[in-house]
């Protein structure tokens, strides 16, 4: 499981935090289906875009990375991010890699020298066609104008690749969700032109092996990050065992590069393509992307001050859809959080732990075989199963919170709070307590600390994200006779 790695020209924002919690989510949920899981993220360390940022800040390139790759890092251990391995493109094992696959390529014929000139877009890293170029030669993304660049390169024989690659996306989890794959296709049918991999006008990279006055174009190094961190070009065994089992979640920006480029290198050096690329739309602040340049810019930490890891966690996973572009605002967060987190699990937790030390000595009864509560359990861990792994984090978490509506409602409805001990008391209560063991495991790998807390209060042992699913997720698992712990509120209330 991958996100795409950060450049480090710019601090971490929302934008890149949107990518690594769902990553990150996804990853937990992998592991909690019992599969071996290696969770990479890291950062982007070459090119223009960041030689240049460096000498804006007075500082060497190399100090540049070092100084903002640590700021991901930090962002991503303050986000609870359970990433297995950091890769920085810096890394003597990136360069080996690199030089070692795009050599494969070469040999196998699909790189050859030429003369580029064109259009070229520092912010993107990428040359633009005229036609996609707006006023005055505006980049569409940055919306500043574009470069004149010229120079022999070395090139990579992309257009070959046309018919493997629809073939690949032909093969609808190949790049998901749906409408992303007919981009990618349609990109495809629009015709592939060689595309130049490598730069002489530039020195911060990794050293073309056969050309020692060329480095290779930032794009074609970052992308190979992927493979040097199951040890291509070191450890071939290593290598072999991880893939092609990757998935990929990248933002819709770098579609072109992960769904077209990367996989035809593959292709080309004779590797299988990625298993899957999960392309998910821009988060927006007022309509606008965020940038570095753009006043719309918010840092991770600012959130967690305010709602906490989790809070932020499940903002990104809950309050975005997958796949379309989706605004983000303060006051939007806050109603998601409420009604969510604070009003729903929250609030499920106090009843049930309050009612549990008033009525039953505090130990957590068993639940009925045939509560009325198992079959809508069973319903909500088929949706939510089904939309981790598509991937469809909201889907899969809006079934969660359900399956907390619907128990708050069933304790609403049989009012535990004003019965007495030989009443169905035990009963309702245990089937309220079995909910909330599912729940915990269904939402751990959205808000890992909070899952923990809630199976610690209900007197379990271990934690959530040790469950084994779809095992440990049938009716029935709570024991009964358990300890249970009122304690503060889990999620406070936000006054908007
Ligand atoms: N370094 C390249 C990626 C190389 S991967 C081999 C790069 N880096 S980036 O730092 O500019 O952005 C990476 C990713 O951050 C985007 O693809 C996207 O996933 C995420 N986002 C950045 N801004 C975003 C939003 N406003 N909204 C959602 N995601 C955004 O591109």
């Amino acid at each position: 499981m991958t996100t795409p790695i950060y450049y480090v020209n710019d601090v971490p924002h929302i934008g890149h935090a949107y990518t690594t919690v769902i990553a990150d989510a996804l990853a937990r949920w992998h592991r909690l289906m019992g599969e071996e899981v290696m969770f990479l993220t890291g950062t982007d360390e070459h090119g223009l875009k960041v030689e240049r940022s460096a000498e804006e800040a007075g500082r060497t390139a190399q100090q540049q990375a070092d100084l903002h790759s640590e700021r991901f890092r930090a962002a991503w251990d303050l986000l609870d991010i359970s990433y297995d391995d950091y890769i920085r493109t810096t890394e003597p094992r990136h360069h080996v890699a690199v030089q070692a696959l795009l050599t494969k390529i070469k040999e196998e014929g699909h790189i050859y020298v030429d003369t580029y000139a064109g259009h070229y877009c520092v912010g993107c890293e990428a040359y633009y066609n005229d036609d996609e170029l707006g006023e005055d030669l505006a980049c569409p993304i940055h919306k500043r104008p574009v470069e004149w660049l010229e120079e022999e390169n070395w090139f990579f024989r992309l257009s070959a690749f046309a018919d493997q690659l629809t073939e690949w996306l032909s093969n609808d989890t190949s790049v998901v969700p749906k409408g992303k794959r007919s981009e990618a296709l349609g990109i495809v049918k629009q015709g592939l032109d060689d595309v130049s991999i490598s730069r002489s006008s530039l020195t911060w990279g990794v050293k073309v092996p056969w050309d020692q006055d060329q480095v290779f174009y930032v794009w074609y190094d970052a992308l190979i990050n992927y493979a040097t961190a199951v040890g291509y070009g070191l450890d071939d065994g290593r290598f072999n065992t991880w893939w092609p089992n990757v998935h990929h979640i990248v933002g819709k920006d770098i579609l072109r590069f992960h769904c077209v480029y990367w996989p035809a290198m593959l292709m080309a050096a004779g590797l299988t393509p990625p298993q899957q690329v999960a392309v998910h739309g821009y988060l927006l602040v007022g309509g606008e992307k965020m940038s570095k340049t753009g006043l719309t810019q918010i840092s991770p930490a600012d959130l967690v001050g305010d709602f906490g890891v989790d809070g932020v966690r499940y903002q990104f996973l809950r309050g975005q859809s997958f796949g379309p572009d989706s605004d983000f605002s303060h006051e939007q967060m806050v109603t998601r959080y409420n009604s969510d987190l604070a009003n729903s699990l929250g609030n499920l937790l106090s009843r049930v732990t309050t009612v549990v030390a008033k009525k039953c000595e505090g130990a957590g009864p068993a639940p009925r075989p045939d509560s009325p509560l198992a079959e809508l359990s069973a319903e909500a861990v088929r949706i939510a199963s089904q939309h981790w792994a598509e991937p469809n984090p909201p889907l899969a978490l809006e079934a969660a919170i359900n399956l907390v509506r619907d128990t708050n409602a069933f304790l609403e409805a049989n009012e535990p709070w004003k019965m007495e001990p030989g009443d169905d008391l035990d009963a309702v209560m245990g089937d309220a307590l079995e909910t909330l063991r599912i729940v915990s495991v269904l939402v751990c790998p959205a808000i890992p600390e909070s899952a923990a807390d809630i199976w610690t209060r209900i007197g379990l042992p271990g934690r959530p994200d040790e469950a084994t699913v779809p095992a440990d997720l049938a009716w029935g698992g709570y024991p009964g006779g358990l300890e249970v712990a009122k304690g503060a509120p889990l999620f406070p209330r936000i006054s908007a």
